[in-house]
């Protein structure tokens, strides 16, 4: 495996290359990351993965500074499951000078939910991924569905800006008692760790109730942010909402089976957890 710091390295590693697989990633590698890689892998071609933690996508009061970063173990792991190239930029080579130029996901995409809760957060996470994906110039790229709004906004990026990168999804890595893997879950103390899963079991029960019929999404999301809130938890958002865009589902479209998602997003704590569930 190659580890690199620069672009002009990685354009070395990667030249003639043309069926590569990238799996960006900010570190602090777990389980849910290396599927990311596995499912990489399986396209055949070359498997670079990128470590940088993107200040752009981070609000001045957010935890950059405290982000933890654990190169040299990331990249025993990424070893270890057949990554090829390690793609790990410092900031000034990959801001030079300050990013003026930058990608802003329509509203309606990129300022819902997660980005009516943190501002800016699509325009900083479509600006790396974009300037990344120049870097790499990968045939393929793979995103989580744990962070399911990013996902939908760089698909939608691909989409607009004819990208020649097909865009492949990895399901969502969870521990045993369902906590959805997230290099956030660190800064959870153990009571706070137990307490954790009640947000998976909040969309489990959405998820459940919502197949079953129940005729209200908005008395549900409501029911199960006044349960977290009771619990110590406090809810930014949960939201049923359609697949395909994200919108709010009408009731003729869940009658006539609209593929849904709930997700959701809540502090215990100091931390900020993040999860959702296909319905
Ligand atoms: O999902 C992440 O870790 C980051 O948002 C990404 C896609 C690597 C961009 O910084």
């Amino acid at each position: 495996m190659r580890i690199v710091h620069t672009i002009t390295e990685l354009r070395q590693a990667l030249a003639g290359a043309t069926k590569t697989a990238f799996v960006p990633t900010m570190g602090n590698l777990h389980e849910g990351h290396l599927s990311l890689v596995k499912l990489a892998r399986e396209r055949g071609g070359p498997v670079v993965a990128s470590v940088f933690v993107n200040r752009l996508q981070f609000a001045p009061h957010e935890d950059f500074d405290r982000y933890p970063r654990t190169f040299e173990r990331d990249c025993d792991l990424l070893r270890s499951v057949g990554c090829n190239v390690v793609f790990a930029p410092s900031e000034d080579e990959l801001y030079p000078e300050p990013q003026v130029f930058r990608i802003q996901p329509p509203p309606e995409l990129g300022d819902i939910l997660e980005g009516h809760f943190r501002p800016g957060f699509f325009t900083g996470v479509s600006t790396v991924v974009l300037k990344l994906f120049n870097c790499v110039q990968p045939r393929v790229a793979v995103f989580g569905k744990k962070d399911y709004q990013q996902l939908m906004v760089v698909r939608r990026m691909v989409q607009q800006l004819a990208l020649p990168t097909e865009i492949v999804a990895g399901e969502t890595t969870r521990a045993e008692d369902g906590l959805a893997l997230s290099s956030r879950n660190g800064y959870l103390s153990e009571s706070e760790r137990a307490e954790a899963v009640q947000l998976a079991m909040s969309l489990k029960h959405i998820q459940l109730s919502m197949r079953n019929g129940h005729p209200d999404p908005a008395a549900l999301e409501q029911e199960v942010m006044d349960n977290l809130r009771q619990r110590g938890w406090v809810p930014d958002y949960v939201a049923i909402r359609r697949r395909v865009d994200l919108g709010v589902p009408s009731a003729e479209q869940r009658a006539a089976g609209e593929p849904l998602v709930v997700l959701a997003a809540a502090k215990l704590g100091n931390t900020r957890l993040i999860d959702n569930m296909e319905i």
